[in-house]
């Protein structure tokens, strides 16, 4: 076992500064050879402290994202109270503090209480979080998201959008396609996405403000991301895994299925995929999103929006990407790991993350370490399985005390 520590040890120095050590790898005592990552890192996870710890703990987060191999992430605002003033945040700060067992980046609020009316107070929060998003809510005010940008920009942050018209929703919980009409549903239009990303484009490029774009699911914002890019805008985006793998052809009449923004059409999930393969899609965040069972029970209508990822998104998209051959291994570390902790300044530290590529699994949510077991991948057989996860040389995966 020493060997394998020192061999890992070799790895890790090269790192960093080339991805030719994903194709290398650790050949262990029972015949399986282990490949070393850096950790992951997902700038987009709601762990649910304060205030909704029956959904998730920072504890349970953190030790469901060392599952996954995840060693740093950033947390979602809509919690309570909303870390919108330095008080809210240190409330928070001091539950990671005390109990996250991987490296855990709050963003603060762009507005007081995510209500879109007020701006939070930034200047106070700007030194202590990761960037600004009202996530969970989008920035429906054009000139409130115009003096966001123009504040973030003042403080060296990024605006962190999730991007919704409300005005456009009309009670809609699935993707206005095929399934909702098929089926009786109402519908999410797509521009209710790409309008507020046009307008937050126009906005990034009047202000120069950094600007990123969470969970995008349909080609619209793929394209609209792609011209602002070639005209210079400083904009970067994320999906998620169940965007790049399902479409509204995989619904079923149950609460696992349910996310916002929904899972849209074929034609969209294609484009997503093209955008990670051009690189106008710059990184996977999971938007792990956990909800009690109960919650979840309500089937499409009835469920909250959300569900969980960080402990599947590795071997789904090793599986379903790089196994396939629609992208290579080191570009989805790039997509999982490096982009994100380029654009946030999120620093590799001593992270990394040990996986057996070849073990098959079936997606299972009893094995899962976080409270919510909502996945549309029950079921599915994937390959990857997580070997360990070490964050600042500390084992977090499998976990000790
Ligand atoms: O699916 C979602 N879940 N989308 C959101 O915007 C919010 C999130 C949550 O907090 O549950
Ligand atoms: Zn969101
Ligand atoms: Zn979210």
């Amino acid at each position: 076992m020493k060997k394998n520590t020192e061999n890992i040890q070799i790895y890790l120095e090269n790192c960093f500064s080339d991805l030719s050590f994903v194709k290398k790898s650790v050949s262990v005592a029972d015949g399986h050879s282990y490949c070393v990552f850096p950790g992951f890192c997902d700038v987009h996870v709601h762990f649910r402290e304060p205030g909704f710890s029956y959904k998730e703990t920072i504890l349970s987060g953190s030790l469901a994202a060392a599952h996954g191999g995840y060693t740093a992430v950033c947390t979602m605002p809509n919690l309570n109270p909303v870390p919108d003033s330095a008080d809210h945040l240190a409330a928070q700060q001091q539950l990671i503090d005390r109990d996250a067992v991987i490296s855990v980046y709050p963003y603060g609020a762009i507005t007081v209480g995510q209500q879109g009316e007020k701006l939070s107070d930034m200047s106070a929060l700007a030194e202590k979080v990761i960037a600004f998003s009202d996530d969970g809510k989008g920035v429906q005010n054009e000139e409130i998201m115009r003096q966001a940008m123009i504040s973030a920009k003042k403080l060296g942050k990024t605006i962190v959008a999730h991007c919704e018209d409300n005005s456009l929703l009309h009670g809609g919980y699935i993707h206005d396609g095929i399934y909702a009409k098929a089926h009786g549903h109402k519908g999410i239009c797509s521009e209710s996405e790409w309008g507020p990303i046009a307008r937050d484009l126009r906005l990034a490029a009047e202000t120069g403000c950094a600007y990123h774009v969470c969970h995008i699911s349909c080609k619209e914002s793929v394209e609209l991301i792609r011209k602002a890019k070639a005209n210079g805008v400083d904009v970067t985006c994320e999906t998620a895994p169940h965007y790049l793998i399902l479409d509204e052809n995989d619904l079923q009449e149950d609460g696992r299925f349910k996310m916002n923004p929904p899972l849209r059409s074929t034609e969209d999930r294609q484009a997503l995929v093209e955008g990670i393969a051009d690189g106008t899609i710059d990184m996977i965040a999971t938007d792990h999103a956990p909800h009690s069972a109960v919650e979840k029970s309500e089937g499409l209508q009835g469920s909250p929006f959300g569900i969980v990822g960080i402990e599947t998104a590795f071997p789904l998209l090793y599986t379903v990407l790089v196994k396939n051959e629609i992208i290579s291994l080191e570009k989805l570390l790039e997509l999982l790991c490096i982009n994100p902790r380029k654009r946030f300044g999120i620093p590799f530290g001593n992270d990394f993350t040990v996986w057996d590529l070849d073990a098959r699994d079936t997606i299972n949510p009893a094995t899962f370490l976080s409270q919510g077991k909502a996945t549309p991948f029950t079921g599915k057989t994937v390959y990857g399985k997580c070997i360990s996860t070490y964050s600042n040389e500390k084992k977090v995966y499998p976990y000790t005390k």
